[in-house]
């Protein structure tokens, strides 16, 4: 198969999707892989990093969608890109369709397959995404610590604290794999934190791990106003596979935040969820905007901001199945990796994820019968 890597092109987004083992690969594998030119090198991967494992450099994108059997991306393709879609090429990458009502009706009507990193699914895991969930969760304090110093616009608070002095309050809105990334990161800082799921079994295991370092909160609406009335960052990392992220942070609760405290939605790429950030994503050249009073942090490729360390993450995941769809085709290797199955979002002109084809108002079609 041709598998083409195109340059990433969204704001600030500096991740690529291969990197040079993994073309490696896939060219003992027996396939050509084909690279827009300069497309590693914001993750430090030059063009002759490739051509020395046998990857081939193009000039521009056109080409590279042009000649692949299979696009191999990071992000979402943007508007500039639909044109590239044909039937029955192979999208693989980040998609978040519940979120992109335009690209999923570009992508419907052009007949490709898109197989969406974000919902391939083993048991209730969710092993593409982890590793920029991990990623977005540790930059997300970061982030939210940095917007919380006055010089950045926030209330002038160390989340540590000093002797004599208390420390932050952080609430973690969703248990998850970013959830936990976050919290482990806040407890490290010494800060007050509280987590919130509608999960028990996790927040079980949670407060197993934690113990008295992290509050364990059910997540009802009651119990998430009474956690960010006081917070000084709120993190919120909700995710329902597939699906528009619920608004669980009302405008009503962010009034009753101090001025100058900071909100980080990293659920943003699944819609938002909270009521000022839906529909309202920010880039890394201007992450923030500000509602009463709270800073709202919604960027939607957090991990691009560390590009290096996100494209080896990210590859190291992706690259297995890359494998097999390149070796088997799509229909084979959905026979023998079922977890696969829920990754194909849209095929042959239909939808076949029922979370995107319930949220965008399509027709639910089983990727059996599309393929
Ligand atoms: N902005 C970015 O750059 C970026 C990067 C990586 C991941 N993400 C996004 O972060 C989100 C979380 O990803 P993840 O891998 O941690 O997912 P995950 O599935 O591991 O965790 C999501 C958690 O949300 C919980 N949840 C569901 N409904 C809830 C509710 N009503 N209240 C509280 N919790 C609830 C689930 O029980 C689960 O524990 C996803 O939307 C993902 O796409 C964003």
């Amino acid at each position: 198969m041709i598998i083409g890597v195109p340059k990433e092109i969204k704001n600030n987004e500096s991740r690529v999707s291969a990197v040079p083992g993994a073309v490696q690969e896939l060219v003992l594998d027996g396939h050509t892989v084909y690279i827009e030119k300069g497309a590693g090198i914001n993750s430090g991967i030059t063009d002759e990093d490739y051509e020395a494992v046998g990857g081939i450099i193009l000039d521009s994108a056109e080409e590279v969608w042009a000649k692949a059997d299979i696009i191999y991306k990071v992000k979402e393709p943007l508007k500039s890109e639909y044109k590239y879609f044909r039937p029955g090429l192979i999208v693989y990458t980040y998609l978040h369709l519940a979120a992109e009502p335009e690209l999923t009706k570009a992508m419907v009507d052009s007949g490709v397959i898109g197989i969406a990193f974000e919902t391939v699914k083993v048991g209730r895991g969710l092993p593409l995404l982890r590793p920029m969930s991990e990623v977005a969760g540790r930059l997300a304090l970061q982030e939210g610590a940095r917007f919380l110093s006055k010089v950045n616009g926030g209330k002038g608070i160390l989340l540590q604290g000093v002797p004599g002095v208390d420390v932050g309050k952080v609430v973690v809105v969703g248990a998850g794999v970013a959830g936990t990334a976050a919290a482990t990161a806040a407890a490290g800082l010494g800060a007050k934190v509280t987590m919130l799921d509608v999960n028990l079994d996790r927040l079980t295991e949670l407060s197993h791990i934690f113990g008295r370092d992290v509050e364990t909160l059910y997540s009802t609406k009651y119990n998430i106003a009474k956690s960010v009335k006081d917070a000084d960052l709120v993190i919120s990392t909700v995710l329902i596979p597939g699906a528009r992220a619920p608004k669980l942070i009302t405008k009503e609760m962010v009034a009753t935040m101090e001025p100058g405290s900071v909100i980080v939605d990293v659920a943003i790429d699944q819609g938002g969820s909270t009521e000022y950030t839906e529909n309202r994503p920010t880039s890394h050249s201007d992450p923030i905007f500000v509602e009463d009073g709270v800073l709202h942090y919604s960027v939607a490729n957090i991990p691009g901001a560390v590009a290096k360390t996100s494209s080896y993450a990210l590859c190291n995941a992706t690259n297995r199945y890359l494998r097999t769809i390149a070796k088997l085709g799509v229909k084979e290797s959905l026979a023998r990796h079922p977890e696969l199955i829920p990754g194909v979002n849209v095929a042959n002109g239909k939808v076949t994820l029922k979370a995107v084809a319930d949220d965008l108002g399509y027709d639910y079609v089983p990727v059996e019968e599309a393929i």
